[in-house]
């Protein structure tokens, strides 16, 4: 299986590395993109073959017949997470991205609030203000390197307005993986404040040795009558130009309310990315799976020790995901100078800390899922950039 080959990213159209002019003032020759949440490996052969027998088959109709789609989804969940779901639970998505702005659109009201633990994904915030409600910061505490839930402070900072919580499990950025016991206390959190609770596991196949990703349904059953899991195969096999995720709602009620608002959007599965999460949930995808997870461990390994070589700043330790998180505080820099060194004197695009919320604002985010040769390129880049800092 091969990690290590470069591969032109500007020909797939890939966010990353066509932004980054804009983003490093740089192009692929001279910068890094190290930004948006996708990798830069081939998908697993399993998923080039059937996709590719589409191609060969040379048409691309409208489609129909999607049991098997939801049973190969209902499956990965019951071998990769003992998760037993029935694939009638299973409404398929334009990607998460849009399954969570169909949850907000279904379950609150422009003017309501959406409520989330930061520092997360940064598009939380973006698509709470895109579909016109509020943003509810929820700050997690930082101890001994490790992100903790503080529900106390989190219920002073609800309002009744707010409707929904948007909880990322593992979160993003800082790979942690939440116990059950944290994910059970998230889910009373959002009882007693009558939240709907958007649990969303898209980076829940890539945990690293001795994490173990709970489902929220398996945590806090008693909860299920307000709950939505958001899975994808697009984080774990490189597929999210593709646009298909799935949320997984075992309650009847909120189901129909979450297809009913699908149905108004006229929205219906794509063929090709159904077919690929069908062949990426099968032994030989997984198979695939645990040879990335190998890699991006060592990526992980090679990345954190440059940075942590830097005086002043440090890789928090991941627990899962390929995105690292690096603490800035310790240079004593302002989130600009930090933002310029990396761009303008490293040339590698980031995900920039503010903009993940509270508690960000120091820090920046890399994604290490890349061939190996430009980790070390990133490290070396960073140690010149930061070279001063004795
Ligand atoms: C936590 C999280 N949720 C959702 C998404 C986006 O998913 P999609 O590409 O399916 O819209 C991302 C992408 O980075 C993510 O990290």
């Amino acid at each position: 299986m091969d990690f290590d080959s470069i591969l032109d990213q500007r020909a797939a159209f890939n966010h990353k590395w066509v932004a980054l002019p804009k983003d490093a003032g740089a192009d692929g020759e001279t910068g890094i993109a190290m930004s948006v949440a996708d990798s830069d490996f081939r998908t697993a052969p399993v998923v080039l073959d059937a996709v590719g027998a589409m191609v060969e088959h040379g048409c691309f109709p409208y489609g129909a017949d999607w049991d098997g789609y939801t049973r190969a989804v209902a499956e990965w969940q019951g071998h990769r997470h003992s998760w037993d779901v029935d694939p009638d639970w299973i409404v398929s998505t334009q990607g998460l991205g849009h399954g969570i702005a169909m949850c907000i659109n279904t379950w609150s009201e422009p003017g309501d609030g959406v409520c989330y633990f930061t520092p997360v994904y940064h598009e939380f915030r973006l698509k709470t203000l895109r579909t016109e409600r509020r943003p509810v910061e929820l700050p997690l505490r930082l101890e001994n390197g490790r992100y903790e839930l503080d529900l106390d402070a989190a219920a002073a900072a609800l309002d009744p307005g707010v409707k929904i919580l948007l909880f990322c499990a593992p979160q993003n950025p800082s790979g942690r993986v939440w116990s059950a016991g944290e994910m059970r206390a998230v889910a009373e959190f959002a009882e007693a404040h009558d939240l709907i609770l958007v649990s969303d596991e898209v980076h829940a196949d890539l945990i690293y040795p001795g994490a173990t990703h709970i489902p929220m349904d398996i945590a806090a059953p008693a909860q299920r009558d307000r709950t939505l899991t958001a899975t994808a195969a697009s984080k774990s096999f490189n597929l999210a130009g593709l646009r298909a995720g799935q949320m997984i709602i075992p309650d009847e009620t909120l189901r129909t309310a979450y297809q009913r608002s699908l149905r108004m959007s006229d929205y219906g599965p794509g063929t090709v990315g159904a077919v690929a999460t069908m062949a990426a949930y099968t032994p030989e995808g997984e198979t695939w799976l645990k040879a990335q997870i190998a890699y991006l461990d060592d990526n992980r390994a090679v990345f954190d020790a440059g940075i942590n070589a830097i005086p002043g700043l440090h890789s928090m330790r991941l627990e899962s995901t390929f995105l690292a998180w690096v603490d800035f505080s310790g240079t004593g820099m302002t989130p600009e100078e930090i933002a310029t060194r990396i761009r303008d004197d490293a040339k590698i695009a980031v995900g920039a800390g503010p903009e993940f919320g509270k508690g960000g604002e120091l820090w920046s985010r890399f994604n290490f899922a890349m061939p190996r040769v430009r980790i070390e390129d990133a490290v070396a880049r960073m140690q010149a950039a930061f070279g001063d800092l004795q």
